[in-house]
């Protein structure tokens, strides 16, 4: 059976994104469909819809989300209908050299559904991150259902299927942040205000957090930094340097994503200490480094994808957290909107008015 249900399309370079009828095939071997409740708008979205991640058009958006599987193929035995699930993008193969020498984080050969969802022309959708979520069905692989405490807010913890996990990982798992460490977040959207957060939850003493938008520097505070630079007034490595005794931060994260800030991270961190990078940068950007710099200032310079996390692993955990009152999800959500708002909901984030818009379906 073919599912006929409304999605979020992408259908050209920078145009608006459109409300479509799409078409969703029933699960085969190894795929599961999921009735999506909830799906945060990230700023990866925005990325395809400019074409900045690739030109396989027409998109169908969506990919922050939580949901209900409602069938799964013959052969799927890890999750059910009924089961409340975070959708990942990362599900792992279990078989490549990454899987095989224990580091599944790094999985090469991660997995979709593969059957395509389409429009009603026939033509196929790409999904976004393999997810498409901006729908009220999506056909994902299995393996990318994360089955999840039922009892918890699913806007909020549907924030972990992508920026908000990508943003703590990068600071707890990629940075490895210790108790005691200084720590400096560029960039403070839902993704470095989490890596914000999950500094302050590893216990770092000194938080900073960095920005050219001074509302932004505001929710920063509130979910743990314990000083603010307004980049577009103050140069950020002097002003990092001197709330670090005249060193650098232990662990730099810029969750930007384009030269000046990678630059930025990689001067205002403390000799050895550790540059990662979260955001995702376009294809035309290139950097320039002295070489001698890069040896000379040691430590290490790292990629987050995913915040290198494992969605089995880290999805409870975090939840757990949440539930505990240790990890304030709520506060990443500022809006729910319908299906029919993700424009606006782009707009506002490029205003800067939003941490997160979230999709109630
Ligand atoms: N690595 C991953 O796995 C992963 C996952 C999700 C998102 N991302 C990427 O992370 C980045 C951030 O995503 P988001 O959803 O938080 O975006 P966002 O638009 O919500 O936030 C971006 C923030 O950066 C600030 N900013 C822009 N230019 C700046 C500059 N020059 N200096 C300092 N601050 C600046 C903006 O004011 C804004 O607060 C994006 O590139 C996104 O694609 C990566
Ligand atoms: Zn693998
Ligand atoms: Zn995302």
């Amino acid at each position: 059976m073919v599912h006929k249900v409304k999605g979020v399309v992408a259908r050209s370079k920078g145009a608006p994104v459109t409300l479509e009828t799409i078409l969703v095939p029933d699960p085969g071997p190894g795929e599961a469909l999921v009735d999506i409740i909830t799906s945060g708008v990230c700023h990866t979205d925005l990325h395809y819809k400019l074409g900045g991640i690739s030109d396989d058009f027409p998109f169908l958006l969506g990919h922050e989300a939580t949901g209900v599987v409602s069938a799964v193929g013959p052969d799927v035995t890890d999750v059910a209908p009924g089961d409340r699930v975070v959708l990942n993008w990362r599900a792992v193969c279990g078989n490549c050299r990454a899987c095989n020498r224990g580091e599944a984080q790094y999985c090469f050969n991660t997995h979709n559904a593969t059957q395509k969802m389409t429009l009603e022309d026939g033509t196929e959708l790409s999904a976004a991150l393999g997810i498409g979520a901006f729908t009220e069905k999506t056909l994902v692989a299995a393996g990318q259902c994360t089955k999840v405490d039922p009892d918890a807010d699913a806007a909020a913890i549907g924030l972990l299927g992508c920026g908000v996990m990508a943003g703590l990982g990068a600071a707890i798992n990629t940075g490895g942040v210790k108790r005691g460490d200084s720590v400096a977040v560029i960039g403070c959207g839902g993704v470095g205000v989490a890596a914000i957060a999950g500094a302050a939850l590893a216990g770092a003493t000194t938080v900073i957090a960095v920005d050219i938008d001074a509302k932004k520097l505001e929710r920063a505070k509130e979910l743990g930094a314990t000083h603010t630079v307004d980049s577009s007034e103050t140069d950020p490595v002097e002003r990092i340097r001197e709330l670090t005794g005249g060193f650098g931060a232990d662990v730099v994260i810029d969750a930007v994503g384009r030269p000046e800030t990678y630059k930025q991270a990689f001067y205002a961190r403390d000799l050895a200490g550790t540059v990662v990078l979260v955001g995702v940068p376009t294809p035309e950007m290139t950097l320039e480094l002295p070489l001698l710099d890069v040896f000379g200032r040691g430590g290490s310079l790292k990629s987050s994808w995913y915040g290198d996390c494992l969605p089995s692993r880290d999805f409870p955990m975090l939840i757990s957290l949440y539930k505990q009152g240790k990890l304030d999800l709520d506060a990443f959500v500022t809006e729910r909107i319908t299906i029919d708002q993700v424009e606006e909901a782009f707009d506002k984030m490029h205003a800067g008015s939003v941490l997160r818009s979230v999709v109630e379906l």
